[in-house]
């Protein structure tokens, strides 16, 4: 199994694919002590993670951490990608920065538009639709991949530690992929990786959130920032915790000022191999790893480093799509547009397709499925915020008291008003926009 970031294949068996490519679970202990948690991180909608533990730590510390994500302009948001904004304005409210990439040169090179048309949607639909969503414009910067020169740098310049074979075997390119198709991944881990760029706010945590599918992504960054450290903490075959310098410059610098650093961490039992390239800290214990590693990580920038932090990701699973596969843009019967009229969205819920049993008797007496039920799915993701009222309609549906009409009535009733809600901020958000823009 590979995942294709830029096909149009949904994933059922999330637990599968968690397993083959290491994603871990988004567990309860990750997102119970956050502030107010979101509906998406208490509804299992985020299905994995990698290294969320960091980011974690930096909220319930008050530490400074960030956000990058990215969406590709082309064609109509809908209800999949208000998920992604969702998310971000939630972060955003506990403490994140929060970075948007306009990923219009991926558009460009995996869609077919021209960097004008991307703009045209950008300007007209995106980001108008992100200010409706309430995103704030402190500590919020949007800008355009093609723009920022900063990323298409790194893009380039990390690319050397990767090479044709990882791109390949992650992607499954060949012969006749265009260069620029190619090449979007590395600007995409340009994206990730800039905001730790001094210029942009330094070193710290940075959480990808992304729909799974764009796994390989950040598998691609999270690779490319550890191989572009200059000390590797780890643990040794015989146990001890060890800290590394991964190049042969300048090796005796690193050293010294890695034993400089460990002193003044209080470890007091460190053991220096100039041939091994190694500080052994006989003092330190596994779960001090991390912590080590990200003080080392900003040292490495006076010794010609990046220091980057190693992002963390969470995947959210995708929507159904009103008509029972995957929501898409390019088939407007499947998916509810923030753009459509609130007369346009009811006739859509209103044909779409449910857990209900054949017949009105049947679901009485057997109850519905709303495991299996896109209205369902509405309730969930988008339109209800509280967990009991939505455990009711559950329990009604799985005990037959609940049928599917009036139930997709009040889907229609709430979706029509958070529509007419979306477009009256939308309005007002074009004059806006500014306040966005890098
Ligand atoms: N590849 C993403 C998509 O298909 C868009 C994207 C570009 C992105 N740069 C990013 C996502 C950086 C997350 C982080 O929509
Ligand atoms: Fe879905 Fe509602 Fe019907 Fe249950 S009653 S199957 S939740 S539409």
């Amino acid at each position: 199994m590979k995942i294709d970031p830029w096909s149009s294949t949904t994933y059922q068996d999330y637990t599968r694919l968690r397993d083959e490519f290491g994603i871990e679970e988004f567990s309860e202990k990750l997102w119970k002590e956050l502030p107010h948690p979101h509906k998406l991180l208490r509804r299992g909608v985020i299905i994995g993670h990698r290294g969320f533990k960091q980011i974690h730590d930096a909220v319930i510390n008050k530490k400074p951490w960030a956000i990058l994500t990215g969406l590709m302009p082309s064609g109509k948001m809908h209800l999949g990608h208000k998920m992604v904004i969702d998310q971000l304005v939630y972060y955003q409210s506990i403490g994140a920065d929060i970075n948007i990439a306009v990923a219009d040169i991926e558009a460009f090179a995996t869609r077919g538009y021209t960097l004008e048309e991307t703009m045209d949607f950008a300007f007209n639909e995106y980001i108008p639709n992100y200010i409706a969503l309430g995103l704030k414009p402190e500590k919020c910067r949007i800008y355009f991949q093609s723009k920022n020169q900063d990323v298409k740098d790194l893009a380039y310049i990390l690319g050397k530690k990767i090479n044709w074979s990882q791109m390949t075997a992650t992607y499954g390119f060949n012969g006749s992929t265009n260069m620029t198709h190619v090449f979007s991944p590395l600007v995409q881990t340009g994206d990730i990786l800039h905001v730790q760029l001094k210029e942009y706010g330094g070193i710290r945590p940075t959480l990808v959130p992304v729909g799974v599918d764009q796994d390989p992504h950040i598998r691609l960054s999270r690779d490319i920032a550890q191989a572009h450290r200059l000390y590797n903490v780890t643990v040794t075959k015989d146990n001890k915790i060890g800290v590394f310098v991964k190049i042969d410059e300048n090796v005796g610098n690193l050293l010294d000022d890695a034993e400089k650093t460990l002193s003044k961490m209080n470890f007091k039992k460190l053991k220096r191999i100039t041939d091994y390239k190694a500080i052994y800290v006989n003092d330190a214990e596994k779960s001090d790893i991390p912590k080590i590693n990200e003080t080392l990580a900003k040292i490495e920038l006076s010794h010609g480093g990046y220091g980057f932090y190693s992002p963390a990701g969470t995947f959210h699973r995708f929507m159904t799509g009103l008509t029972g596969d995957k929501m898409s843009s390019s088939k407007p019967e499947s998916a509810i547009f923030l753009t459509d009229s609130p007369e346009i969205a009811k006739k859509k819920i209103m044909s779409s397709k449910t857990g209900g049993a054949v017949t009105l008797e049947e679901q009485k007496k057997h109850g519905g499925k709303p495991d299996e039920c896109v209205v369902y799915e509405l309730f969930l993701y988008h339109l209800i915020e509280d967990d009991k009222e939505l455990q009711d309609i559950y329990s009604s549906c799985k005990n037959g008291k609940k049928m599917c009409g009036e139930c997709k009535k009040h889907a229609a009733e709430l979706i029509e008003k958070m529509l007419i809600d979306i477009s009256k901020k939308r309005k007002t958000a074009k004059n806006k926009i500014k306040q966005y823009l890098e």
